[in-house]
């Protein structure tokens, strides 16, 4: 059966840099983070980098432009056809390829210096089964002594208020306006919630109205934390956005 991310995102990919108010702009601040970051705990130069939920290549574009050398793999085929187009249109090499990441060592000729997952991928995983099964992977991918870095939301903030809605971002370029929001409805349990992303954009007097809906796990630190331990990570350690200046929380781990 397929995965319910799939169509979510394979239906996401043609509009996803419109969650951004430039994407390339996005693209190089995350690369700068990120690459901060990186370089911070590990040595040595060129790296392999794995980027095992790229989608359309927000973080695997920049950090191959930054010379790391990426192999960019996710669930979702059509993001991964529009990494491809997109790295292809901006001169930058890098493998790509579909791939789950719960079934990642059998997808990948590994092991890779670095691998990254961010921009809230994980939480896409709702069991504590597909989590430690993911961990695992993630390990035996990562070489001995290598790194991964996940980024997830901080829902250690937001599992206290449980908000409804994020605020709407507003976005004036040459395509027109666009407003951009998720609406979440949380389980009873609060351990869940459903999104709903919404992008509007007018059009004469009106606006045209996409909405995508997928569920997410409110995944705490201390959860993952876990899974990375059980999998064989060590030196487990969190860096903040005011620290790193990444706009997610950002777990290292060494393999
Ligand atoms: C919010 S997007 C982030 C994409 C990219 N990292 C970025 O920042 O633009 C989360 C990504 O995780 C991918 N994903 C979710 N579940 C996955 C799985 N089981 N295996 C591989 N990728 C998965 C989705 O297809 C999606 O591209």
């Amino acid at each position: 059966m397929t995965d319910p991310v799939v169509p979510f995102y394979d239906q996401l990919a043609d509009a996803y840099h419109l969650l951004f108010a430039d994407w390339d702009v996005s693209i190089e601040r995350q690369a700068v983070a990120l690459d901060r970051l990186i370089r911070a705990r590990t040595a040595g130069s060129p790296l392999t980098v794995l980027d095992c939920a790229c989608g359309i290549g927000t973080q695997a574009i920049g950090l191959a432009r930054r010379g790391y050398t990426v192999h960019a793999t996710d669930i979702s085929p059509a993001a991964v056809a529009r990494l491809e187009r997109e790295a292809a249109s901006r001169g930058v090499t890098l493998a790509a390829g579909v791939a789950d990441f719960r079934t990642l060592a059998g997808a990948v000729t590994g092991p890779f210096d670095v691998v990254l997952a961010c921009d809230n991928a994980l939480p896409h995983l709702i069991t504590d089964d597909d989590l430690a099964r993911t961990a695992q992977q993630l390990h035996s991918v990562v070489r001995e002594g290598g790194l991964l870095l996940v980024s997830i939301r901080d829902y250690d903030h937001l599992t206290l208020d449980k908000p409804r809605a994020t605020m709407p971002w507003t976005f004036d370029d040459s395509d027109g306006r666009r407003v951009v929001f998720q609406v979440w409805d949380w389980a009873e349990n609060g351990q869940t919630y459903d999104l709903t992303l919404f992008i509007l954009r007018a059009s004469g007097d009106g606006w045209l109205t996409q909405s995508f809906r997928t569920t997410y796990r409110a995944l705490l630190r201390a959860d993952l934390n876990r899974f990375l331990a059980d999998a064989g990570f060590s030196d487990i350690r969190w860096h903040m956005p005011q620290d790193t200046g990444y706009y997610q929380p950002v777990v290292t781990a060494r393999a």
